[in-house]
Order: structure tokens, then sequence, then C-alpha cells
């Protein structure tokens, strides 16, 4: 864009924004609230005669920027705010547009600073490819036909016309991040980075020029790096709500993710962005799972993938565990200490044999030793699944029956969190949100992440414990052969 056609569209989005304010207070007998408006929403407001008039007179040149500019179609919190701020944090609900108003700013970075430096980090590879850079709302997709980069993905490298260039980062290989610099970078869902190191290098490296800028995107957690950031004085927070970007979002996301989430205690913080800290009652909370975590791989002796199948819809919960020997500075001995090594939990709605990949997948990449699946709902419908799927031969599948209630499961296994023998390793947001956020026989969702941890855990460490104190019978391990089930 030149310098003419900036001007350009500064006058026209001026033009709009006082025929607006003029409009409103005459057309309206209540005043709409247009703060957080688009330009083209508030155009939208005007009375058809009025507004065709208007656009009637606009230059071609005008018109082109008034249907492609995303200073008319963003939301004024989707734009990064005038000054000298490092860090602008946009810290919204999903479906807010996030993701847009980082690439979008990436964009324009690149456009302003030639030949720059940038970065642009997510959580793993698959984000970084596939949503924040080709993804429909990512990097490629918003740059205009006239300075779209060039993107190599075996060399993680953007390329832009004016000789700007932006490596790709992935949050889960934080070594890659030391060394390089920066003058601009883009940081996608920063509190579901699984290290902190990540965010720690990131920031090491951003020291090109006079001022170096990061525009971070994420839906909360209070994560220390979060909590830190909206104190940071160099930080300017912008906070929205899902709702302000309904009219832009699909209805099939809108059903499949937000409902799932509307009135629900975490949908506090998926939708409206608000920063849940302790929630009285859950059997975790953050500060326990801080203080016990790890931010390096023992040395894992034995792994569990467990799964927890979702009931009818929702989500099949997936996550390995592993167990390793673990000095113990009380007891001078060393004793099996559990860890937390992944969540491999596929999306809400994904079908048996989505589900049954994800978990196989899981078992090889970590080379486990055995699978555990509850079969409450469903029955053999699991083992079969697994089963008989690719790959799964030579996997030890096992099967649990709960008997007891999902409090009772989970009581001995926060209890070994409090006492400092099982760990997360780095942060895996998701799942920590359900840790903390459930309340025994009173929050309404079923937890499935949650479940699957306390059975991977239970099956390697809780095995052993006297279970008769509750009724009902301890729940039982039963192994399935590929004989048994006739395959
Ligand atoms: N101001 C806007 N006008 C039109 N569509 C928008 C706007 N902001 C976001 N969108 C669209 O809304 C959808 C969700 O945006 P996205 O950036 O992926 O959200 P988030 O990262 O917050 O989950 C995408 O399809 C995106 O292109
Ligand atoms: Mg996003």
């Amino acid at each position: 864009m030149t310098n003419q056609t900036t001007t350009e569209l500064i006058d026209l989005i001026e033009k709009i924004n006082l025929k607006t304010e003029q409009l409103v207070n005459h057309f309206f007998a209540k005043v709409p609230d247009v703060r957080d408006m688009s330009i083209g929403h508030k155009l939208a407001l005007w009375p058809q005669e009025i507004r065709d008039k208007f656009t009637s007179e606009l230059s071609p040149s005008e018109l082109i920027l008034f249907t492609s500019d995303w200073l008319i179609w963003a939301r004024p919190k989707q734009i990064a705010p005038e000054g000298d701020w490092t860090y602008w944090l946009l810290l919204a609900g999903r479906g807010f547009g996030k993701t847009r108003s980082i690439a979008e700013w990436a964009n324009k970075k690149a456009r302003e600073m030639p030949e720059s430096r940038g970065a642009i980090v997510a959580a793993t590879a698959g984000d970084a490819r596939d949503v924040l850079i080709e993804g429909f709302s990512g990097i490629l997709a918003c740059a205009p036909d006239d300075f779209k980069p060039h993107y190599e993905p075996s060399k993680r490298r953007l390329t832009w016309p004016n000789g700007t260039v932006a490596t790709v980062f992935t949050a889960d290989k934080p070594d890659r991040l030391r060394g390089p610099q920066f003058h601009w970078a883009v940081a996608d869902e920063l509190a579901a980075w699984r290290y902190p190191e990540a965010w720690d290098m990131l920031q090491f490296g951003l020291r090109l020029g006079e001022n170096p800028q990061c525009a971070i995107a994420t839906t909360p957690r209070p994560t220390p790096i979060i909590m830190e950031l909206i104190e940071d004085e160099t930080c300017h927070v912008t906070t929205g709500t899902t709702y302000e970007n309904v009219d832009n979002l699909a209805p099939a996301f809108f059903n499949k993710v937000i409902k799932k989430y509307e009135g629900t205690r975490l949908g506090r913080q998926e939708l409206y962005a608000q920063i849940l800290t302790d929630v009285p009652g859950a059997l975790w909370n953050r500060d326990l799972l801080d203080e016990t975590r790890y931010l390096t791989f023992p040395e894992i002796y034995k792994t569990a993938v467990a799964i927890d199948p979702a009931a009818t819809t929702g989500q099949t919960g997936i996550v390995v565990v592993g167990i390793a020997k673990i000095y113990n500075e009380e007891t001078k001995k060393y004793e099996d200490q559990g860890f937390v090594l992944d969540d491999c939990t596929p999306e809400p709605g994904a079908s048996p044999g989505m589900w049954a990949n994800a978990a196989i997948a899981a078992y090889h990449k970590w080379e486990a030793d055995v699978m555990v699946a509850e079969i409450n709902h469903g029955g053999a419908m699991v083992g079969h699944t697994i089963l008989t799927s690719e790959d799964s031969e030579g996997i030890n599948f096992q099967t649990v029956r709960a008997s007891q209630g999902k409090q009772a499961r989970g009581e001995p296994v926060a209890m070994l969190f409090e006492q400092n023998r099982v760990h997360f390793i780095g942060f895996l947001g998701p799942l920590e949100d359900e840790l903390c956020t459930w309340v025994p026989n009173e929050t309404p969702e079923s937890p499935n992440r949650l479940d699957a941890m306390v059975w991977g855990i239970t099956h390697l460490m809780v095995k052993d414990i006297k279970t008769n104190k509750h009724k009902g019978k301890t729940a039982k391990p039963r192994v399935v052969s590929r004989q048994q089930m006739g395959l």
C-alpha cells in the first residue's frame, strides 16, 4: 500500500466515523453503541438511501480499499493499539478473531519494516502451519494480493516482497528459538504453550531495532506467563468475548465448539476470557500443579495410554502417563513417581475410528507398555474399535470398569499430587483446566481428559491402594487378547 492509498483510506474511515455519529443520533431512538463496531458494520447501520449515495460516490480506488482492507472490517479491538508498547496481549474467547488479528498485524508489520526479521510462534507445528500460516484466517490468507509472502515450509520461513523474512517456531521446541533475533513477533495461543522456556527465548530474541514488538493472542489461563504479562507496564491488554464476533462464525463452529461451553464454568474462560484462578471444591488447583510440575523428562520406565471413551457424543479423553524412579529426599530412597506425559485427546465428536487412531498413534509414539480403556460405555465396542484398527498389532490392551464414582476415583490421584508424587511435564492446558475446574457432584459436564488421566495414574500407581473403605469393588483391569475378541 502506498502512502497515498493509506491517506485515502484514513480519510475514508474518518468520513464514515463522523457520518455514523451524526446518523445514529438522528435516526435511532435508542442510540446503538458503535465503539466496538467495524467501519463496515457502522456503514451497515446507515439508512439505505444515504449509504447507497455514499458508496456510489466512492472512487474506483476507494472502492477497492473499501472491499478489501482489514481496517474497514476489523473491529477496533482487533487493531493493534497506537503507542510504543512492547507486548500487545489480546485475551479473548474462542472465535473472537484473535488469530486473524495477529495475522493481519504480522502482514502490516512486514510491510512497514522492509527487510525486518520476524518470528511466528504457535503452540505446535500443526497449529503454526494449519492455523497461523495456512489457516482460513492465517497470514497467507490475510495478506493482500500485492503483498503475499512466499512460504517455504521446509525452511520454516516466510519472505515478503520487500525483503522482510519471518521464521516459524513452535513452542514445543524451545531450543530453536535460542539464538535468532527479531524486530517483531506474533505468538498464538500463548496460554497453551507447553514449555515456558519458549516464551523466555522469544523475549530474549526480540531485540532488533528501536522498538521490538510482539503481538500475542490467546484464550486466557492463569499461567505464570499470562499473569506476569497482565501486570507488565509495557504490555497493552485487550479483552473480548466470543460473542463479539458471532456474526462471522460458521454455524458449525458455533454449534460444535461454543455450545459445549455455554453455561459452564470453563465457558467463562473459553468464551468470556475471564481468568479463572481458584475454584473452590475442585480436587486440583493451579498452585498444586505448578508446585509439582517438571519441565524436563525423567527416565520413564513404564508408560500407559489411558482412554476414557465419550458416552455418546462428547469427547474421548486420551492421556499418556508414565512412572520413573525418583529420589525422595525425605525417605532417602528411590520411589515410583507418576508423570503426565501427553494429552492426545481428539476434538469433540471424533468418531471411534478417529479416537482409536489417536490412541494407537500415542501408544507407538511413546512406546507404551499398556493401553487401558474404561468400558462402562460401549463395553466390547471399545476393545473392538482399538483391536481392529490399523497398527494395533502387539498392543497390550486392557479394560477397566468403573465401579466407583468419579470423585472416589479422583481423590487418591489428587492426593498423590499433594504428596508430590505425580507431576505434569510442562503445561497441558486443557487437561489442567479440567482438573482445576471440575467440582465433584456439582459440575454437570463430564471431564474426559481428567478421567483418562485418573485411569492411567490409577493403573500405574494406585492399584494397590485398598479401596474397600469405599463402597463397591476395586476396578480390576482385564486383559483382552485378540483371540478372545475372535480376531
Ligand atoms: N472482523 C472480522 N470480520 C470478518 N470475519 C472475521 C473478523 N474477525 C475474525 N473473523 C473470522 O472469524 C473466524 C474466527 O476467527 P479466528 O481468528 O480464527 O478466531 P480465534 O483465533 O479468536 O479463535 C475466522 O473465520 C475469521 O476469519
Ligand atoms: Mg485462534
